[in-house]
This record gives structure tokens, sequence and C-alpha cells, in this order.
């Protein structure tokens, strides 16, 4: 097959994998993506033809579209996703895993013909600022256009990669279908994907992503969650760097003192909403900035310090929830140019999801559905049926965040004063801690446990172990992982430099009434304000069984009536809950028991005791 590469294609490796997937994958045609605006424009258009985009009204949402998934494509498969390195222990018990050639074989005859009646894009992108030391190259060929449009937002996309790529550079081959080829003059669907059959595959020796049978997000815009966190978690692996699933802020005090924190929060936790925070009453003279929302990449510097940059240009982020009280950056940013999936429609041409009730004061007394069906207020409380799907979302350029850090395209990145790892947990765990070690922080990041959201397919609402939020994105054993965390740190320790601190947060506690006590999003900065009074050196918290905490007094409660007795009610440490958490501890190291790293034991016998004294 002639894949008929335009002459600013000079790569013959990449030219040579394009023909062979071609001749796999048999589109109707080959289309190489230049990733400009008019390029873009022109397959929005196409995709409003087709039914899969809406355009929304330019009045209200300039620029911005509209798409409803299939139903059975709403969120990333964790079932479904393998991590196929030549042996098994290398994916480790918290990855699915087959041996490459049985996979391989597998896919081969899925692949065979799957992209039949349609064409195959190639989008060519890179994580990191282009030409950047620490960014890297990939292509994706995709047969589905919306997988195009959304990877321009949230990645660096277009013609300027291949001069980057040059001849004989490198880069990561991703290849994804939505399995659903096309029978001579059948007709499309609006959201083709393959409702029986999903494979997200990725072989980390050889560095390549193949995704078969959906369209959604990270099974299928394969720089992110493919890319960025599980092969470049084993490309760190080898090169001694981090990639994480953290966001990444810059915090300034009113005396002009810059900090930068990386968080890790499980998926739908809170990341996008905590890297925009906006300080709150009592915090004048404050300020937080957006390097990233979702994904970081974390190197040593000469300096003995930690630099984090944020692979990704956009934010693929969660509707419901977002508004004006929780997240007014986020609703500024999302003013123009989106797009949108699986909100509901308003009758004047608008999205709405739930949590937009909160600025209006009311519900809408009319909506179109997710699934295109009328939705009413009394329909919701009769039925409870969500006019947005739980796991919608927007997809935004980061330049629209009014919040954007000048820094956040720095191709050295920021320095990194803290890292914080936060779960959703209704009881248990504090509000925050602090670790007194490195290896203590690791052991922290390692048990941390979460209650399982939408942004996975499944059941929802569940406790289960999610190390360093890491737990569907860690691209080789999770206990090698682990070493990795504690070897960077020994290393830097032994270099002389300050580690950064390492804290635990949950946002999340639960009061008799089920409702959450701590009132989250803005008011978070008092919690943050902590952490860096810690750093320097002005809160002397107190030490306890897990960790180190804040005193009530040790808070800026300026502006919010949270009383003594609330806190305690988000920061009590329930010694019998703890005892009971530590035996999941115990499974999960049971279940990582192969290269366990021995440090993570002893913290936990020295955990117990504290526990038991
Ligand atoms: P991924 O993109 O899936 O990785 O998620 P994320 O970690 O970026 O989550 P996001 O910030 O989008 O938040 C997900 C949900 O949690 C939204 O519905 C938010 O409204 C809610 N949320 C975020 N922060 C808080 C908080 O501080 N308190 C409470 N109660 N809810 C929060
Ligand atoms: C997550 O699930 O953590 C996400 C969304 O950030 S997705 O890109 O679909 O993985
Ligand atoms: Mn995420």
């Amino acid at each position: 097959m002639n894949v008929h590469a335009p002459a600013f294609v000079k790569n013959a490796k990449l030219i040579a994998w394009v023909t062979e997937m071609a001749t796999l994958c048999k589109p109707d045609a080959v289309y190489w993506c230049d990733g400009s605006e008019e390029e873009y424009e022109r397959l929005c258009q196409q995709l409003v033809d087709a039914g899969t985009f809406r355009k929304l009204n330019p009045a209200k949402r300039p620029g911005s579209y509209l798409a409803w998934s299939d139903p059975s494509d709403v969120a990333r498969v964790e079932d479904r996703t393998f991590i196929c390195s030549q042996r098994k222990e290398d994916a480790g018990p918290t990855n699915n895993w087959m041996a490459p050639a049985e996979m391989r074989s597998t896919l081969q005859p899925l692949f065979d013909g799957c992209m039949k009646g349609r064409t195959l894009y190639v989008v060519p992108f890179s994580m990191g600022p282009l030409g950047s030391h620490i960014a890297h190259i990939g292509i994706e060929l995709s047969d589905s256009p919306y997988v195009v449009v959304n990877m321009k937002i949230m990645t660096r996309m277009g013609k300027a990669v291949y001069d980057v790529l040059g001849s004989d550079g490198a880069f990561v081959p991703c290849v994804h279908t939505v399995g659903a080829p096309l029978q001579a003059g059948e007709k499309d669907v609006a959201w083709p994907c393959n409702p029986k059959t999903k494979y997200i595959v990725h072989y980390p020796e050889t560095r390549e992503i193949w995704s078969y049978g959906s369209g959604y997000g990270g099974n299928a815009l394969l720089g992110k969650k493919c890319f960025a966190l599980r092969i470049a978690s084993n490309m760190g692996r080898d090169q001694g760097w981090l990639a994480e699933h953290m966001l990444i802020l810059g915090v300034t005090n009113p005396e002009g003192r810059k900090y930068h924190v990386a968080a890790a929060f499980p998926s739908a936790c809170g990341k996008t909403n905590f890297s925009m925070l906006v300080p709150p009453q009592g915090f004048e003279g404050w300020k937080v900035t957006t390097i990233g929302d979702d994904i970081a990449w974390i190197k040593p510097h000469a300096d003995g310090r930690l630099y984090a940059i944020n692979p990704e240009a956009g934010y693929f982020g969660v509707a419901p929830g977002t508004n004006f009280h929780t997240n007014p950056n986020c609703m500024a940013s999302l003013d123009r140019n989106v797009i949108f999936t699986n909100v509901a429609l308003t009758d004047d041409g608008d999205v709405w999801w739930e949590g937009m009730e909160k600025d209006t004061g009311e519900m809408p007394a009319h909506l179109i559905d997710w699934q295109g069906r009328d939705w009413t207020p009394a329909l919701a409380k009769e039925t409870g049926a969500k006019a947005a799907h739980p796991n919608a979302r927007f997809t935004v350029a980061a330049t629209n965040n009014p919040a954007l850090d000048p820094q956040w395209n720095d191709e050295n990145g920021v320095a990194i004063d803290a890292f914080i790892f936060g779960g959703r947990r209704s009881t248990t765990v504090p509000l925050v801690t602090e670790a007194r070690n490195w290896v203590e922080g690791v052991y922290m990041a390692a048990t941390m446990g979460s209650e399982t959201t939408a942004a996975a397919f499944g059941a929802q609402g569940v406790v289960r172990r999610d190390p360093f939020a890491m737990l569907p994105f860690a691209g080789y054993n999770m206990a090698d992982y682990f070493q990795h965390w504690i070897d960077l740190g020994k290393r830097l320790e032994a270099s002389g430099a300050r580690l950064p601190k390492i804290y635990t947060t949950n946002w999340f506690r639960k009061g008799e009434d089920g409702k959450f006590v701590w009132p989250g999003y803005g008011e978070n900065m008092r919690v943050l304000k902590w952490m860096i009074d810690r750093i320097e050196g002005k809160a002397q918290g107190h030490e306890n069984a897990i960790g180190v905490s804040p005193s009530y007094e040790e808070l800026n409660w300026t502006g919010l009536d949270f009383s003594a007795s609330q806190f305690q009610t988000v920061t009590s440490i329930d010694k019998a809950a703890w005892v009971a958490e530590l035996k999941l501890h115990e499974e999960l190291f049971s279940q990582l028991a192969y290269h366990l790293p021995a440090e993570l034991t002893a913290t936990k016998q020295a955990l117990a005791q504290r526990l038991a004294a």
C-alpha cells in the first residue's frame, strides 16, 4: 500500500511503519495531519456532518462542540488494559499481563481490516515542549477524527514534530482503532466503537501501544495515560526519573516567595481542582498558578533537586461538580474553544452538568441528557437520572486557563518543594499528615487507599489500594516502582540535597450525616499554607502514630467558620480503625511480596508498634 507520505515527512522508519500498519488495518485512505488551525476546523466540521459533534451556540460558547459517546464507552477500561512485558513479574500482580507473542497473535486478526471504510489519520505529537531535552515524540495512528482533534488540544501536535524527528529520530508508535470497520455502503454511527471487544495494550520493552475498540479518553488519546504514564514510567525507571499521575502547581506567598508542589490524587479525586485553586478570604496576597493538572515528568537536576514538567498541553477534565464556587478558574477556561463529551445540552444550545445549579440557584427546566433523551428536574428527582454522565469531560487548551503559571512551558520545569498524596476516604484518614522522612512518605503513598470513581468503568465507591494514585498507570511491577522511589530519594540525599517534603491529604472525610465535613476546593488553601509554613519552619506540628499533624491553631481560619470540634472530626486518628487499615496495608504487601523493598516492611512494623503503644 502506498501511504503517500508528504514531503515534510523524512523519517524512513516512520513511513515504513505507517505502510505496515495501513497494510494491516486496510483503511480507505491515509491522512497525514499537519496540526494547523485550518485542519482542526475542517475536522470539527466533518465531525458535525457525521453527527459525532454538535456545534454549541456561538453566542454562549464560541468555538465549542459537544459529543455524546456510545453508552458502553464512557471511561477507561482497567480490566481490558494490559502490560505485555516479556516476563510476568515485570508487569507485576497489579497489572493484567499476557506474553507479548500471545498478545500479538490475539491482536493481529482484530487489527486485520479494522479500519475498512475509514481514514487512517497519522497524528504526530510531542509530550513536553517541542524539541526540548525533556520531551518525547509519539506518532498515533487512529481511525477516529474525534481523537485527532482532542490530540490537537492535549498535546503539541503537528508538522513541527516532523522537523524535530528528522530523518532518523525516535518515536513511540501508538496505534488506535475504534474497532468498527464499515462494510461497503454501510452508514456509520455517531460514536463508533466496539461494544464487545476492547484491548488497551502496552509493550514496555519495545515501547509500543496498541489500542482497540474504544474511542474514549485515556483508552484512545494515547499520549496521555498510555504514553505519558505507562510507557514513560518504564523510560523513567531505566533512565532515573519519574512519570507520575500528579498535578503541578506554583504557590506564591504575600512576601513573594514561590514554592512548587506536585500532588497525586487518584482519578476524579481533585487534581484539576487543586491545580487551579483560588485562595479564599483570609489569604490576601497568596497566589496559586497551574503548571499541570494530571501528569508530571520529574527529573533530578545537577543541583540535586527534582524538577517537574507537564508533558501535556491541555486538560481532559471532569465536568460534573465544576462550577464558579468550586473552580472559578476552570469555569473561566471553559468559556470558548472547548470540546465537551457526555455533558447535557441546554435548550439554548449550551452545555450543563450536575453542580452548575450551584451557580444559577436552580435546575434548568429542560435539557437533553448525554444519551440524547429529554431530562427534567422532576424526572431526575423521580429516577435519579443524571443529565451528564458522571465521567463527562471537557477538553481544553492549557492556554485558556487564567491561572496558568508563566513557567508551565519551561523545558527545565520547576523545582519541587513538596509532594502530596491524597485519597478519597469517608473515614480513617485525616485531613493532612506529614511524613517524617522520605521512606515514610513513600510508605504513605504506597499504601494509599481510595474509593473508586466514575473515571474507570466498573463498581464505584469501593475502597481499594491505589499506590501513588498509579494503580491503573504504573507500566511495570509496583514493588519495583516503590524501590525506584526509595532509590531516587537515597541518591539525592547522598548528594546532600534537601528532599521535597511528603504529605498525605484527605478532603473527603464524612460526618455522621453522610456529608463531607471539610469544605474542600479553595478552602484546601488552608492546608496548603500549613505545608508551606512547615517548609519555612514556621509551623511546629505534632507527632503522632502515623506522622506529623497540625494543631487547630496552626491553620489560618480567617474567613471560614470551622470549629475546633469540626477540625477534630476531620483530623482525629482512631487507633482501632488504623489497626484495621494496617491489615489492608499487609494485604497489599503480601500481594506485592516479590521485590517489595525491605524499608517498607520495616516502616509498617514501626507504625504497628506505635499504634500498639
Ligand atoms: P482525573 O482527570 O480523572 O485524573 O481527575 P482529577 O483528579 O483531576 O479530578 P477533578 O479535579 O476533576 O475532580 C473530580 C471531582 O472531585 C469533581 O466532581 C470535583 O468537584 C470533586 N472535588 C475536587 N476537589 C474536591 C474537594 O476538595 N472536595 C470535594 N468534596 N470534592 C472535590
Ligand atoms: C483519569 O482517569 O485519571 C483521567 C482521565 O485523567 S483519562 O484520560 O480518561 O484517563
Ligand atoms: Mn488522571
